[in-house]
């Protein structure tokens, strides 16, 4: 019997304070200085708190941040590669006093979610964050985008979550790392992949789930639900696809549904690394890593956040990535394949673009069954009638 999968850094972290000592402490917050933080900011504060960024224990410090940018690694040579900080207006910044305990409150809810302790105050150049995590700097990137609109001064030190956001919907489908870790035991699992994504699940991407779940005991499907950009089909949507998919052709004894309640980067190669990280902490053995991971447009290399693994020994991973290379219906084969396994040339295989397939959603017209499963389609179509995706 294998060991369990440890955590990233070796320990699980759980900043959540609970109880009476979570009394006190919302007592305590009632009277210190007030932080704003934007739902972006609560969701990584609360995934700090339960430990999917472990061994983060609070927002970056200048020495992680600038480590972390230059080499992808925290100041202590831990692999990690997205900067996960906390952005501050520069007059708020000129207040704090490093040692200050701060209350983080919703800007729109007014709910202390928690407290940081600045243990560090620091000005950066946001053009140099973007060309290294995003490879560019160029405002149509939607990552580089969302990097701009948050202050230019960060603030760093551990934090303590006080209240967790509330899902809307879904939330039978919210799991902790802590939660997974133990259920994956519970169920005798002893390889779990992991698999990300932002999108409803077409053939493509069964396709290579259950190419790897041929080799390990089940797949943690882990969609993404935190924000992403306004034309992603949202989590809603795709929840309800991914419930219908599961019912029809899934083993429900081999896969278990869990949110991923994170924002989306759109950091291509360096997220696929943050993005493995986070799935072993949550108690994965594998991650899948297909075509363009995490990328937007033409920003990315198609395997790029492939090669990037190689930066890192297996050791340092600590989990283990499986790649796939671009899968698709090969109308010859009659079934789906990739370059790996299929002879015959391109006209032979059906290619879709996302753009192609909303707009055939939009029109209430099926894709073909050799995309996506007819099942999941109907509930698109019926998600596309939303007023959101009128354009
Ligand atoms: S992502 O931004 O979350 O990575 P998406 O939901 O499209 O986007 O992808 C989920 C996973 O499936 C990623 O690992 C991606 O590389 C992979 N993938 C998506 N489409 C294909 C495809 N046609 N062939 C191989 N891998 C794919």
């Amino acid at each position: 019997m294998s060991a369990p999968i440890q955590p990233h850094g070796g320990t699980l972290i759980n900043r959540v304070v609970e109880g009476g000592e979570r009394e006190q402490l919302l007592n305590r917050a009632a009277g210190l200085r007030q932080l704003r933080i934007n739902t972006w900011a609560i969701s990584d504060l609360d995934l700090i708190g339960v430990g999917a960024f472990s061994p983060l224990s609070g927002f970056m410090v200048e020495e992680d941040y600038r480590s972390v940018v230059e080499r992808m690694r925290l100041a202590d040579g831990t692999v990690w590669s997205i900067p996960i900080t906390l952005g501050v207006q520069e007059e708020e910044a000129a207040a704090l006093d490093l040692g200050q305990e701060v209350a983080l409150v919703g800007e729109h809810d007014g709910i202390v979610y928690g407290i940081i302790k600045v243990e560090s105050v620091y000005k950066v150049d946001q053009n140099h964050e973007a060309v290294q995590v995003f490879k560019t700097d160029e405002l149509a990137h939607p990552g580089v985008q969302k990097l701009f609109t948050k202050p230019s001064t960060y603030i760093g030190g551990p934090i303590q979550v006080l209240n967790r956001p509330k899902p809307e919907k879904f939330e039978d489908f919210y799991f902790d790392p802590a939660e997974t870790r133990r259920i994956f035991a519970e169920k005798g699992w002893r390889t779990v992949v992991g698999f990300q994504t932002r999108n409803p699940v077409h053939r493509a991407h069964e396709y290579i789930q259950k190419s790897a779940m041929e080799i390990v005991d089940a797949l943690f499907l882990n969609p993404l639900v935190g924000e992403t950009k306004s034309d992603d089909i949202s989590a809603d949507v795709r929840m309800k696809s991914y419930l219908v998919l599961l019912k029809n052709y899934y083993p429900a004894d081999r896969v278990f549904l869990g949110v991923f309640p994170a924002a989306m980067r759109y950091a291509g190669p360096r997220e696929a690394i943050f993005h493995a990280m986070v799935r072993k902490n949550y108690g994965c053995s594998h991650f899948i890593v297909g075509r363009d991971h995490a990328g937007v447009g033409d920003y990315y290399g198609t395997y790029e956040a492939q090669e990037i693994f190689s930066n890192f020994t297996a050791e340092e991973l600590g989990i283990t990535p499986l790649f796939f290379e671009h899968s698709f219906f090969c109308t010859k084969c009659g079934n789906m394949a990739s370059s790996k396994t299929c002879p015959h040339p391109a006209t032979d295989h059906m290619h879709l673009s996302g753009t192609k397939v909303r707009a055939l959603l939009r029109d209430g017209q099926c894709p073909p069954p050799q995309f996506t499963r007819p099942e999941v389609a109907e509930v698109l179509i019926e998600g596309m009638k939303e007023p959101e995706y009128q354009v």
